[in-house]
């Protein structure tokens, strides 16, 4: 398999971009050599520069549940982009997203479109402060929640895989008004919230992390999280920009059936186009300008395009045993993998949410800290990479990723990615 294209164009784009990419995950640093550049996507499948194709399992890091290039989403986007594509003042394509997602969604009653879900989750801590009157927040270490000032501490993903726990450039003040603690940990939250009685506005938590391996948390961790969020008045933020609409239509809150203050939302919101979201109780989303004080606005919110992209994914969402086939397929394509490095004895477990998996490079039955993944592990999950990519499969270039499975991923698709993943793993479990 050549990748000369690939490589050529990375090269140019190293003298456009910081280290040639316009987000740093993509720059294949983790697992060595030079990212694929993408052509094209059809379905499960997408081709780069070389003309090699690949199932893929990283799907734009979540946002793509029916796939690429889905014809329900083009032909939303081709309708909307005849009418124009910014206008800056409403369209009727928000509030048809809008009563899409309220009218299935009992978690939240009102929402705010904006573009990325960065600014969802900096948004949403905001309106936390603006609500409580309070500055400090809490996040815990392992959750990602964009590269957003105050919740850039320690974060994961991307930044776990450079080895940096915090960015440059972020100013101490800011800092000091986040506390970062570890997952899964009552008593160190006991600690903290006592010790800043009164003051923290927010705990903000991916309620089912997925940034840093995927954490599963013990649903009783979860409650136990929302009755102190409830005694002590503050602001219950659910970042749910990768598991919204994802494990559910009704995301995260809806599997554990748990009532958050606040939501965030971001990737499938938009249809592979550029949204996030926040929403809340009427009474809280009051609070956003014009209607209250907290101040929030953006040019390209609402974007009709974008909107149309994102109401023909989101009803696609709806059908009748959308998520539990999506499921069944994940399952699929996992136990066989899963079964076969069992047979051959191999430190190996895929955790699942949904139609998220994540590769484990462990025999543990449970991870649910960042604390308990080995930085060596990740050695098998070089060579893993390399492996799966020889064999048509594309998976996102960190161990620390999680992957997706998509509507589009067919059985053909499904047995030749079992396949090759154990393939893969045998050359890596003797080579690693
Ligand atoms: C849980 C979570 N929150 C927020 C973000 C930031 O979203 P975006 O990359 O759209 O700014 C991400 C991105 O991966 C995420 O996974």
């Amino acid at each position: 398999m050549t990748r000369s294209k690939s490589a050529e164009l990375f090269e140019t784009a190293k003298s456009f971009f910081p280290g040639g990419v316009n987000s740093p995950v993509r720059a294949f640093k983790s697992v060595g050599g030079t990212p694929l550049f993408i052509e094209k996507g059809d379905g499960a499948h997408i081709w780069d520069a070389d003309g090699n194709e690949f199932v893929d399992y990283c799907c734009s890091w979540g946002p793509l549940i029916l796939g690429h290039n889905n014809p329900e989403v083009k032909q939303a986007i081709f309708s909307a982009v005849e009418n124009g594509t910014s206008f800056g003042a409403p369209t009727r394509l928000e509030n048809e997203l809008a009563e899409l997602i309220l009218s299935n969604h009992k978690y939240i009653e009102k929402i705010r479109f904006v573009s990325s879900g960065t600014e969802a989750a900096m948004s949403a801590i905001r309106l936390a402060r603006g609500v409580t009157g309070r500055d400090k927040i809490i996040k815990f270490e392992g959750c990602y929640h964009g590269h957003v000032d105050a919740l850039l501490v320690k974060a994961g993903s991307g930044l776990a895989t450079l080895g940096t726990s915090s960015s440059a450039g972020i100013p101490e003040a800011y800092v000091k008004e986040t506390l970062v603690l570890p997952l899964n940990d009552r008593e160190a939250l006991e600690e903290a919230v006592k010790k800043y009685k009164d003051q923290i506005a927010c705990i903000a938590i991916e309620p089912i992390p997925a940034n840093n391996g995927l954490l599963i948390q013990d649903i009783e961790f979860l409650k136990y999280l929302r009755e102190l969020t409830k005694r002590e008045g503050i602001i219950l933020l659910f970042d749910e920009v990768i598991s919204g609409f994802r494990v559910g239509f009704e995301g995260a809150a809806g599997f554990y059936g748990i009532q958050p203050d606040v939501m965030a939302f971001g990737k499938i919101i938009g249809g592979g186009m550029p949204v996030g979201a926040y929403g809340a109780s009427a009474e809280v989303m009051a609070h956003i300008a014009p209607e209250g004080p907290v101040y929030q606005a953006g040019t390209l919110s609402g974007n009709p395009v974008a909107m149309a992209a994102g109401a023909a994914q989101l009803r696609a969402c709806l059908r009748p045993g959308f998520y539990e086939d999506l499921a069944a397929k994940t399952a699929s394509l996992v136990d066989p993998i899963v079964a076969h490095a069992k047979t051959k004895g191999y430190d190996f477990n895929i955790f699942t949410r949904g139609s998220i998996f994540w590769l484990a490079f462990s025999d543990k039955i449970h991870i649910r800290s960042s604390q308990e993944i080995d930085p060596d592990s990740m050695k098998y999950f070089t060579v893993l990479h390399h492996e799966l990519l020889q064999r048509g499969v594309y998976i996102g270039p960190s161990g620390y990723e999680v992957g997706f499975v998509s509507d589009a991923h067919t059985k053909e698709d499904i047995a030749h990615t079992v396949n090759a993943f154990c393939e893969a793993l045998d050359v890596a479990f003797n080579q690693g």
